[in-house]
Order: structure tokens, then sequence, then C-alpha cells
């Protein structure tokens, strides 16, 4: 489903990925863990065109994302949350989750002829996400102004909404107490399980990531220092001093 291959980065004199490759196979829901730095929020903004690699190959489906342009990443499938919500604080909490799921809205002449139909089914879908993630009671309120991690679970829930065959999570737990860190990664799997949808989840958390994922790759300064299972990944020297032995 993913296929990353040399990606490469260079902000001025740092090399934020230094021909970093990373496979996920359909269905798969992988860990991507490694310390401040280690260039993993800048690889998701090269898969999701924010940024372009210096050099290498995103690979989504077996499509050249990179000879896309950005605008089409969602179409393609491919939908991501930020470290930092970014929800829009005007919109409701509901109407958040709509523009997730945009683009199974009509075009074109149809769009303009039955604008209405399209609002109820953009609206029926989100409902049933804003269901799922326990924000239905919410639905009407403004973003602006709620709690963080209601916040974080908006904007997991929009871009679920999209239904994508690759979701690319960034610190999802991150600001969240333990037991709605807990909640979440339960919400995820669950989710997962529910939809064989790729999931490539970014977290600094450890419990988080050792209970939710069945592999895991470390980033440390832009190289990939460990790719393996789980159980394997965790007990790696390399690892260890990198990310786990700090926390
Ligand atoms: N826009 C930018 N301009 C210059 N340097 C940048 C920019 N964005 C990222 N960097 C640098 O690239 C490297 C990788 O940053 P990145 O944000 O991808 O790390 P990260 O693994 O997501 O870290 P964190 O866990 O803190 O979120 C860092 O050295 C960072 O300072
Ligand atoms: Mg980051």
């Amino acid at each position: 489903m993913l296929e990353i291959g040399r990606l490469t980065v260079r902000f001025g004199g740092v090399t934020a990925l230094d021909a970093v490759g990373l496979v996920a196979g359909q269905g798969e829901l992988v860990g991507l863990i490694g310390p401040n730095g280690a260039g993993k929020s800048t690889l998701f903004d090269c898969v999701t065109r924010r940024r372009d690699p210096d050099d290498g190959m995103v690979l989504v489906a077996g499509q050249d994302v990179l000879g896309l342009p950005p605008h089409r990443v969602a179409a393609c499938g491919i939908a991501r949350t930020f470290q930092h919500p970014a929800v829009f604080p005007r919109l409701s909490v509901r109407e958040n989750v709509m523009t997730g799921a945009h683009r199974f809205g009509a075009g074109g002449f149809w769009r303009a002829a039955f604008a209405w139909e399209r609002e109820r089914r953009l609206r029926a879908r989100a409902d049933e996400v804003l269901d799922l993630f326990g924000l239905l009671p919410l639905g009407d309120h403004p973003a602006d102004g709620l709690p963080y991690g209601v916040l974080k679970r908006v904007e997991i829930a929009r871009a679920v909404a999209a239904e994508p065959r690759l979701l690319l999570l960034d610190e999802p737990a991150g600001g969240l107490g333990p037991e709605e860190a807990l909640a979440l990664a339960g919400l995820i799997r669950d989710l997962h399980r529910a939809t064989g949808m790729t999931v490539v989840v970014v977290e600094h958390h450890m419990e988080f990531v050792l209970g939710l994922c069945e592999r895991l790759v470390c980033l440390d300064v832009g190289h990939k220092i460990a790719d393996g299972p789980t159980y394997l990944v965790r007990r790696d020297p390399a690892v260890i001093a990198a990310c786990l032995g700090a926390r």
C-alpha cells in the first residue's frame, strides 16, 4: 500500500531524512517511532505532498504520489492528522468532520442541481463517524473552545470520514491523559480491524504504540535504525538508546 524508497529531505545543512525506505503492506498497522527531530513528520509531509523531497520515491497502491498535484492526495485515498490539531475553529465539530468526507460529494452539474442531497449525505456520513468517536453530542459545538483531547479526536474523525486506504496519524495520543490515550488506542485498533485500512502512526507514547502496532520502524536523525516486529524492535539496543530508554 505504501512504498517509500530512498527518501531524502534537506533543510539547509540539516538532513531531515537520509535515504529512508519504508514499506507498509495493505492492512498493516505500523508504528513510526524516534526521538524529536528524527524526521517522522517530514516523512508524512512528503507522502501527503506538503513538502517536496530532494530525492526518493513514494508509491501508494502503486501510484507515484510525488507526481500528483497536492490537491489530488485525498482522492488517492491518503488522509492524515497533524501533530497539533488543525481544525477549523469557527466550524462545528460536525462541519469539521464533513470537510473530511467532501470527496464523496458529487461534482459539476449534479453538485449544483442536488446540493441539498449532497449535504444530506455528507451529514449522514459525518454523523456515523462522530458516533464512532463518541462525538455526536458535541456535533453542533464550534471546534473553538473544546478541550485539546477532544480536538485531537475531531481531527482523527475528519481523516477517517474520508475513508482513506492509507491513514497517517501524527502523534494522535500527544497531550492526552493515560486513560484517554488508552481509549484512543482501542478505537484505532477497532477501526483498523473493521476497515482493513493501512495505518502508519507516529507516536512518542510508548505504551500506546507497543500495545497497538504489530510492526515498528524507528528513525533517528534522519536514518532508519530499526524495522521489524514490535517484540523485536522494542528490545533492540539502538532503539532503546534512541527513544525507549529515555522514557
Ligand atoms: N521547515 C523546516 N525548516 C527547517 N528545518 C526543519 C523544518 N521542518 C523540520 N525541520 C528539521 O528537520 C528535522 C526533522 O524534523 P521533523 O519535524 O520531521 O521531526 P519529528 O521526528 O517529527 O520530531 P518530533 O517528534 O519532535 O515531532 C529536525 O531537525 C527539524 O528541525
Ligand atoms: Mg513530528
